[in-house]
């Protein structure tokens, strides 16, 4: 796929099948999040145990119930969940200002490569929750994440299962040309 094409063909997909992607996939799909510019360092970190995985949905689930406003509304929807199946969970961590910036970038190549590569993708911010509240801190050493490094976003990729929680909210995104 070209990639203006994967760039405008990118969504976010909210519903999973249990079957793991490809090493193969994987490996691209994180050479494309090391490719972003970066404004210094940040880690990726693979998560592809289930029980993880379980562990990082609930304890997010748990931070929206607790925080109010439009994160508890959605993670009070029937059978929302915050990591929503996905097989593959890459937490964006850094330890500088810059982190979020970068997590971004290299957040955006990931989703587009593994769209590139026909699977589904979605960015989530939410997942910070599971690690600032209490256990955070041993959820963070149990995912592997650099002593010092916060959580900025994270990338969940896997094979689409349907239309769940598709995104319904307009794009306002405007443009002005000054020439
Ligand atoms: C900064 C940021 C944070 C986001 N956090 C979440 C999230 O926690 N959970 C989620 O399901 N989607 C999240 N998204 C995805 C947006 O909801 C989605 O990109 C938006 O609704 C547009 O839909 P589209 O990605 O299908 O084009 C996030 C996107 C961005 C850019």
């Amino acid at each position: 796929m070209e990639a203006l094409e994967a760039i405008l063909k990118r969504k976010s997909v909210r519903s999973y099948k249990t079957a793991q992607i490809s090493d193969k996939d994987l490996e691209a799909i994180l050479e494309a999040g090391k490719s972003g510019p970066g404004g210094g360092a940040y880690h990726l970190s693979v998560i592809q145990k289930p029980e993880l995985l379980k562990k990082i949905n609930d304890a997010t689930k748990q931070a929206m119930l607790a925080g109010g406003g439009f994160m508890k509304e959605r993670a009070s929807l029937p059978g929302y969940e915050p990591v929503y199946g996905a097989p593959t969970l890459i937490l964006l961590s850094a330890a500088d200002t810059n982190g979020i910036a970068n997590a971004s970038c290299s957040a955006e190549n990931m989703l587009v490569a593994a769209t590139a590569l026909g699977l589904g993708s979605c960015y989530l911010m939410s997942v910070r929750g599971a690690f600032a509240g209490e256990g955070g801190a041993a959820l963070l050493r149990e995912c592997g994440v650099p002593e010092g490094n916060t959580v900025n976003c994270a990338v969940i990729a896997g094979y689409q299962d349907g239309e769940a929680f598709a995104s319904s909210a307009p794009k306002v995104r405007t443009v002005n040309y000054v020439k």
